[in-house]
């Protein structure tokens, strides 16, 4: 059976929907397309949690999976649809925390300095820059004084609306959507509060289409233009993590500016995902976490980017001419390296992103990310869209063979995908609303059969078979628990 891999790609790209041929139903067919998958033994790179290391109740030493475990324990591995939600372990992180304990324990204080030869880390002081150079591709910087790693999202979120978030009487609202993250939603709010401002008269909620519960482009553009002259910012996810939606980033930036609009962009569920080109596309400034699809662990160190435009005189914010650079919510790890020591009274902020920084970060979790970013660096972000655009495509056809002739007896569908169904206007994540009352039933068949999934109350499961180490297998293998779990 020949697949024609590269042409799925091509129909993908173009914005179409892929056909898959009928005997695309079998497992076959799915081991097939692994077969052709190039990026197949990036896999090898990652830890999958098993059906029975996901039932584990102690500590017993082993880890999951062929790697090191008793003969006798079961090594299929589950079906881990949540990198979403938290990315699974890259093995090499054992070794980059390894290190980073070795070199604690032999230099001491001296680690902030130097590194150990052989070690994959830098001293602690430059172990952020070292993530921020590893990190162009994935976001498209044109430098890696674009890109810091410090602190947590949220934090981040706020760091940034303190320095790009300065209302005045005329231009005052922030334009987001209408169902952000919970601590986005809080973060916009508490910062419309703290200027003594009042989220009824600053916020503009951009609805969606109440039909396919996502957000028509349009309606971004014509709120542009209506609320343009009293918006200080807009500030929207790249993806929206209930539906899935891939947001037009260059557009609405574009569009934004025209009006004079700062643009900022929560990529939380798009850096590793889907490819971005910040710096071309113009982008203020962006946040992100690194547990999700780059995998750095839970809670782990987050992702800013703060555009070139912004670096120096040239950034129109008023507080430049006064300060000689953007005002900051500001800590001594922002301060220039060269004289970051010097324990000076003035602050001196390092270049770009850099000159963020608030705290000195943890070397454990910088290590941690470092691991987690080098496997992304054997791999482009291209490579895995492409991936991850036929993945995605493979699930959505599959479902869709499952919803064929298979209504209730009131003609309603067993669930609905409520992600858009253009490829270009998604991730790797798809979104199905489930009858109502049925998501727990559903959720606890999908956990029994070995399927790691996201649930969100009252109705959707979030499925996501990211590209780095999810198969076609599984894909097919979640369609099977999916379609007994669905009729239970
Ligand atoms: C879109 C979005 N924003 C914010 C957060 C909160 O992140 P943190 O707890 O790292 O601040 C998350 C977490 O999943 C998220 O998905």
């Amino acid at each position: 059976m020949a697949i024609e891999y590269q042409s799925f790609v091509k129909t993908l790209r173009s914005g179409l929907k892929a056909e898959f041929p009928p005997e695309a139903k079998s497992i076959e067919y799915a081991k097939q397309l692994d077969a052709s998958d190039e990026l197949g033994s990036l896999r090898n790179n990652f830890i999958i949690p098993t059906k029975v290391s996901l039932k584990k109740k102690a500590l017993n030493g082993f880890l999951p999976g062929p790697m090191a475990i008793t003969s006798s324990e079961e090594t299929s591995p589950s079906v881990y649809f949540v990198g979403n939600s938290l990315g699974a372990q890259p093995k090499c992180i054992r070794n980059y925390l390894d290190t980073q304990l070795e070199t604690w324990a032999s230099l001491g204080v001296n680690g902030h300095f130097s590194s150990l030869e052989k070690s994959p880390l830098t001293s602690w002081q430059d172990l952020a820059a070292d993530c921020a150079q590893k990190s162009l591709d994935l976001v498209g910087a044109a430098s890696p004084t674009e890109i810091i790693y410090m602190n947590t999202l949220t934090v981040n979120l706020h760091l940034m609306m303190a320095s790009f978030y300065r209302p005045t009487e005329k231009r005052h609202k922030i334009i987001a959507e209408w169902k952000p993250f919970p601590s986005d939603s809080y973060a916009i709010a508490s910062q419309i509060q703290w200027h003594g401002l009042s989220p009824s008269t600053s916020l503009i909620e951009i609805q969606p289409d109440p039909e396919t519960n996502y957000i028509p482009t349009s309606r971004i553009l014509s709120l542009i233009s209506e609320h343009g002259d009293s918006t200080a910012l807009l500030l929207l996810p790249g993806i929206q993590y209930y539906t899935g939606q891939l947001f037009d980033i260059p557009l609405i930036t574009r569009a934004a500016h025209e009006k004079g609009i700062t643009v900022g962009w929560d990529l939380a569920h798009a850096v590793g995902n889907v490819e971005l080109s910040l710096h071309a596309w113009d982008v203020d400034f962006a946040v992100w976490c690194t547990y999700k699809y780059l995998n750095a662990g839970p809670g782990a160190i987050a992702g800013v980017f703060v555009h070139e435009k912004h670096h120096g005189p040239a950034d129109p914010d008023p507080s430049y001419a006064e300060l000689g650079y953007r005002h900051r919510l500001a800590g001594w790890y922002g301060a220039d390296k060269a004289v970051r020591f010097n324990m000076e009274k003035e602050f001196r902020p390092a270049e770009g992103a850099h000159g963020f920084q608030v705290s000195n970060p943890s070397a454990i979790d910088l290590a941690s990310l470092s691991g987690a970013l080098s496997v992304f660096n054997k791999t482009r972000m291209c490579q895995l869209r492409d991936k991850a655009l036929v993945l995605t495509a493979y699930l959505e056809w599959l479902l869709e063979g499952l919803l064929a002739g298979n209504s209730d007896k009131n003609g309603q569908p067993a669930f609905k995908i409520i992600t858009p169904g253009n490829p270009l206007e998604r991730g790797s994540q798809l979104s199905l609303l489930l009858k109502p009352g049925s998501l727990d039933k559903v959720s606890k068949a999908l956990q029994e059969g070995g399927v790691v999934c996201d649930a969100r109350k009252p109705d959707v499961i979030r499925v996501a078979p990211v590209p780095m180490y999810c198969r076609f297998e599984d894909v097919w293998q979640f369609i099977e628990v999916f379609r007994k779990a669905i009729h239970l």
